[in-house]
């Protein structure tokens, strides 16, 4: 599951590198975390595509409406126009280090919303191609989670959120929270998506993360 950083991915990571968002001088333009929960339709899907960079370059009407941005701001925007602090940086580390590795990838992710509200989504990123087989961006599709899943995600977030705390280098923080999750599946004996996926009903690893 980890990544070795070849050639192609040590570009990607210094391509997003040069446009990362810094949130500490942003926050004036940033809502606030209102704490207020939305939700959606369990039959709906949001929708997003990206370049490379993870600036988004294509959003379908879900995805405008629960985001409460219209389509013309979130074009062009880096996706992190979403995050919301109590994600913890781990999660888009290992997001980023599989999609530069031409894998796709299931996550949980906490969003925020143009107003400060925030929604969970259980997510699968994809690699998009074109016809020639070069990689040209990203794609990904969220439907709402199950309560059981939420009930298992909520608290393991807060505890990597916290380890990440723990330091004042963002980079540290998110290495041992990093190493914390490969931590919980080797001790697990289990992969990453057969972690994702036990989240939403089985109880092999209920233990571990409560
Ligand atoms: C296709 C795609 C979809 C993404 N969707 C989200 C999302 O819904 N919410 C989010 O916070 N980050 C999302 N990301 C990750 C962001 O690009 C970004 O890595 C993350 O918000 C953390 O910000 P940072 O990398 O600037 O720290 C997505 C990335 C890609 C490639």
């Amino acid at each position: 599951m980890v990544v070795a950083k070849t050639k192609r991915t040590q570009k990607i990571f210094k391509t997003r590198k040069a446009m990362s968002v810094d949130y500490e001088k942003i926050t004036t333009k940033r809502p606030l975390p209102t704490g207020r929960e939305i939700s959606f339709g369990e039959s709906e899907i949001i929708v997003s595509k990206t370049d490379l960079r993870g600036v988004i370059t294509y959003a379908n009407d879900v995805f405008v409406r629960v985001s409460g941005y219209t389509e013309e701001e979130l074009l062009g925007e880096p996706h992190s126009i979403l995050r919301h602090p109590a994600m913890p940086r781990c999660v888009f580390y290992l997001l980023w280090q599989t999609l530069a590795a031409e894998q796709e990838i299931f996550a949980y992710v906490l969003n925020m919303a143009k107003n400060g509200d925030e929604y969970w989504v259980f997510a699968h990123v994809t690699p998009s191609y074109d016809l020639s087989g070069k990689l040209i961006g990203y794609h990904s599709n969220r439907r709402v989670p199950s309560p059981e899943a939420l009930a298992k995600v909520r608290p393991l977030y807060a505890s990597l959120l916290a380890e990440e705390a723990k330091f004042s280098s963002h980079k540290e923080g998110m290495t041992s929270s990093f190493n914390a999750v490969l931590k919980l599946l080797s001790d697990n004996k289990i992969t990453y998506s057969q972690f994702v996926f036990s989240l939403a009903g089985q109880t092999k690893l209920e233990n571990s993360i409560r």
